[in-house]
Formats: C-alpha cells, sequence, structure tokens
C-alpha cells in the first residue's frame, strides 16, 4: 500500500474509528492503533527530547494484512501525537509489507533499517527455502518525519549460504568504533540464530559472526536486540518453536533474554540460560532503546502471532492489539528487572488506601510484611493467587481463550497491578516478574477481593487518567 493507496481510503478509518467509540475495551492508557491492527513497536528513539513510537500497522484490517510503520510521538509518555504512516510500501523490495526494525541516531540523522518483505506467487513456494525475499533496506531522515530514499542493503544473497529466506528485523549498536547489526534467522536446517553484520559507515555492511545455541531452542529467532545493561550483555529474542516444559514456555512463541558473553573481536561468545521476559499470555517483539537521560526503555507488543485466543472481542470493532506499557530495564546480575516507566506516575488521581474500589482504570500496590498465600480477585473475573511457590493469573472467564499462567516465585514482597480496559500488567517484586495480558471482562470495575495468609505493611491505589492522543 502506497501513499496515495492510503490516502485515498481514508473514509475507511472514518467508519472504523465511529466503531472504536464505541467500544468498552478500547485502552485509555495503552497506545492502540488509530484503527485496524498494530503489531511490533519499531525504530524507537529519542531525538531532541522528542520520543517516536513507530510500529507494524495495518490501517484498514483488524486481523493482519500488508505493513506500513505506523508513528506516535509523546515527549513527556502522558501526551501523544498521532502523525500519518512513516513508511509506505511503494518499491519493489518491500512490496509485500514494511516488516520491523529499528532507529539509530547519527550525527543529527536518523538511520532506519527495517526488513523489506517480498512473496513471490509465480508458483507454489514453501516461503521458508524458497519463495520469500527479505531485504534490509535504509531510509535516512533529519526529523523522522520525512525522508528521501529508501536504499537496499543486503538481499537474500548477502546472507550466509545456510540461511533460509527467514532473515529480518534489523538493529543497530555502536562497539569500539565499528557498527553492528542484528538480524533474527531461521537457517536451512530449521535452527532458530541472530547474524551479525559490521560497518564502518551505517550503510555498507559486512558478515561478521552468526549466534545460536550449543543446542537448538527453536526453529527461529525474531526481533533480536543485543543491549548492554549495567556492565551485562543480553540478548532479548523472540524463539519460534520451543516446547513448553511445565509451566515454561506456555506461549505459542517465546519472548526473553539470554545472558550473554560475547567478543565481538575474537567472534567469541557464550549464552546463558534463557529467561521469559514476561510471564503474561500476550507479549512478543519487545524493542529497546536508550533515551536521552540513559535510560533503557523497552515496549512490547501486547499481543502475539498465531495463537489461537478466539474471537478478540475488539475485532468486530475494527481493531485488534496494542503497546505494552513502557518500562525502564535495570539489571540485577544476570537477570533483568522491568519497572513501569516513572511518567505514568503523572496519570495517577488522589492515594486511596481502602480496599473499595470501584474505578475502571487503576493501579493497585500491596506491599507485604510476609506473604504465605492469597487469592486476589479483580473485576470477578480476573483471578491472581499465590501458594508461597507459585503464582498463577487465571483469565479462563474473561481471557477469550487465555487460561492459566504461572511462575515459580520463592518470596512474595510486592505487587503492582495496572488494570486498563482490556489489558492487565502485574509487576511482582518491583519488576523481577512481570505478567501481561489482554483481558475483556464483562464488568471493567475493579472491584478487588483480597484473601490470604499474610500481612500488609502498605497498601494503595491510584485511578489512573487517560492519554491525550493528538492528531
Ligand atoms: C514479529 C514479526 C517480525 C516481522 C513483523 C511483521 O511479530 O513477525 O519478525 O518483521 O512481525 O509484521
Amino acid at each position: 500500500m502506497n501513499k496515495t493507496e492510503y490516502l485515498n481510503r481514508l473514509d475507511e478509518q472514518k467508519k472504523i474509528q465511529e466503531l472504536m467509540k464505541g467500544d468498552k475495551y478500547t485502552l485509555n492508557f495503552h497506545l492502540i492503533p488509530p484503527s485496524g491492527w498494530l503489531n511490533d513497536p519499531n525504530g524507537l528513539c529519542q531525538f531532541n527530547g522528542v520520543n517516536h513510537i513507530y510500529y507494524q500497522y495495518t490501517p484498514f484490517n483488524a486481523t493482519w494484512g500488508m505493513k506500513l510503520w505506523g508513528h506516535y510521538t509523546t515527549k513527556d509518555w502522558i501526551t501523544y501525537k498521532e502523525y500519518e504512516p512513516f513508511i509506505f510500501s511503494d518499491i519493489e523490495d518491500d512490496r509485500d509489507g514494511v516488516y520491523s526494525g529499528s532507529a539509530f541516531i547519527k550525527n543529527n540523522e536518523f538511520y532506519f533499517y527495517y526488513t523489506g518483505n517480498v512473496k513471490h506467487t509465480d508458483k507454489k513456494y514453501d516461503y521458508i527455502s524458497a519463495g520469500r525475499e527479505q531485504n534490509t533496506i535504509l531510509i535516512k531522515s533529519k526529523d523522522g518525519f520525512t525522508y528521501k530514499e529508501k536504499k537496499t542493503l543486503l538481499k537474500n544473497i548477502d546472507y550466509p549460504k545456510n540461511m533460509s529466506c527467514h532473515v529480518r528485523d534489523p538493529q543497530i549498536f555502536e562497539k569500539n568504533d565499528n557498527y553492528y547489526m542484528v538480524l533474527g534467522a531461521r537457517d536451512l536446517d530449521d535452527v532458530g540464530c541472530i547474524l551479525i553484520y559490521q560497518s564502518k559507515d551505517l550503510e555498507n555492511w559486512d558478515y561478521h559472526m552468526t549466534l545460536t545455541t550449543p543446542e537448538k531452542f527453536g526453529y527461529m529467532w525474531e526481533c533480536p536486540n543485543i543491549i548492554e545493561i549495567s556492565g551485562q550483555t543480553f540478548l532479548i529474542c523472540c524463539p519460534q518453536g520451543v516446547e513448553q516444559q511445565g509451566i515454561d514456555y506456555a506461549n505459542i512463541y517465546q519472548c526473553g533474554y539470554f545472558p550473554l558473553e560475547l567478543d565481538l573481536e575474537k567472534k567469541e561468545y557464550k549464552f546463558g540460560d534463557f529467561i521469559e521476559l514476561d510471564r503474561g499470555f500476550d507479549i512478543y517483539a519487545p524493542q529497546t532503546f536508550l533515551d536521552e537521560n540513559n535510560r533503557r526503555i523497552l515496549i512490547g507488543w501486547m499481543g502475539i502471532p498465531d495463537a489461537d485466543y478466539t474471537n478478540q472481542p475488539t475485532i468486530d470493532k475494527g481493531w485488534q492489539h496494542a503497546l505494552t506499557l513502557p518500562r525502564e530495564l535495570k539489571a540485577n546480575g544476570k537477570k533483568i528487572y522491568q519497572l513501569p516507566l516513572e511518567e505514568y506516575k503523572k496519570l495517577r488521581g488522589e492515594v486511596q488506601k481502602t480496599l473499595d474500589c470501584s474505578a475502571k482504570n487503576v493501579e493497585l500496590n500491596f506491599e507485604f510484611t510476609t506473604c504465605k498465600n492469597f487469592n486476589l480477585t479483580l473485576r470477578d473475573s480476573i483471578s491472581l493467587t499465590y501458594d508461597g511457590y507459585i503464582f498463577t493469573l487465571d483469565l479462563e472467564k474473561c481471557g477469550f481463550g487465555r487460561k492459566i499462567r504461572s511462575v515459580k516465585l520463592k518470596n512474595l514482597i510486592d505487587i503492582q497491578i495496572f488494570l486498563d480496559n482490556s489489558s492487565i500488567e502485574i509487576f511482582l517484586n518491583s519488576g523481577e516478574k512481570v505478567f501481561t495480558s489482554r483481558c475483556y471482562s464483562k464488568n471493567l470495575e475493579a472491584n478487588p477481593k483480597f484473601y490470604g495468609e499474610y500481612t500488609l505493611n502498605d497498601f494503595k491505589w491510584y485511578e489512573l487518567k487517560k492519554f491525550e492522543i493528538l492528531k
């Protein structure tokens, strides 16, 4: 879909937006698509005080379709501006979709790298070993809104010979006067891996090395991010094809990180154990960036591809999916902790101390002195339990196919819960474990009921205001 096609269909968008207005499940303090479908966050960055949030966007179809890069900006994470899509599909090399990618800022210029998707239809293909192009394309921009040209940097032939056609989602980082590009990939033996390319000028890239685990961990790794937090290197990525083990790896595709020892000069590396970034139902394709205050910020897609969650109720209203709350990442040794970005506190109303809470959009904070077990219900359809070893989120009654997710947890010290109209985010032990999920209760009043063997040091809650979104 090029820009002219998009502009010609804006009436369709207006109709969808009328439907969305009457939808009790639209979100108030999370980003959703202006209409249609949203998936991965893309090109996250901050430039001259403005945070740019691009995202995979299908404006006129709530159930997948041709991908563009939609665009929001925010200075304060409370007031947002919506712009028309930034990247359209308008060249041969991205004719079947402007897929995911990232931004890198150098000398006051944005470098956007993304995957141009091409699917050949001249004969029958499996689209794994043949029939698909995944082109790595560069756009340079002075302002994040306009650009002159798209330049294809890498084509399938430039990837190592043992790669399938699935190579995508470039991310860039700089180390010791070199630039590195990280790409998610599937090789011809169906082993998920990461390719690293090296460059001196951000435009000419040479293959550098491939990273994968000693034992196969899924057939494809999507959306890689190599980052450093407090001196520890991590590879965040989304492996597909990992089997469930007890309560672990319960989602269809994984979203997590490996602590990594990586020597780029010697081309040596060692993976630590994979840790799920989030234990909820709806988390995928997270992307991180360093803001101008050097905070490592993560935003994820509050959704997941190919899950068999049925008849999501927003589809009839012309839209689907959302982004997570932005979170600041901290490292504690080889573990990543996530906490909602401070700025959300500006959404808070008056602090409240009683359990009597009939508001719909709330933040609830429990701080324990001791906690043996409990049962907390919210909205009469969401249940959270803890038995001293395992914390469980049960959405049977309002999950539309989502049932139970759990995590092992020896001690529970605090819980922070965010309820938006059709989402829940739970942060345990100051971000040690997180559960992110969509949920569709009939009655949206929080109405917490809390029983168990525990002593509370503190309990408080706040009603949360709505984001302002300017057009
Ligand atoms: C992850 C993903 C990416 C791809 C994009 C297409 O959700 O499959 O690998 O670039 O979505 O929308």
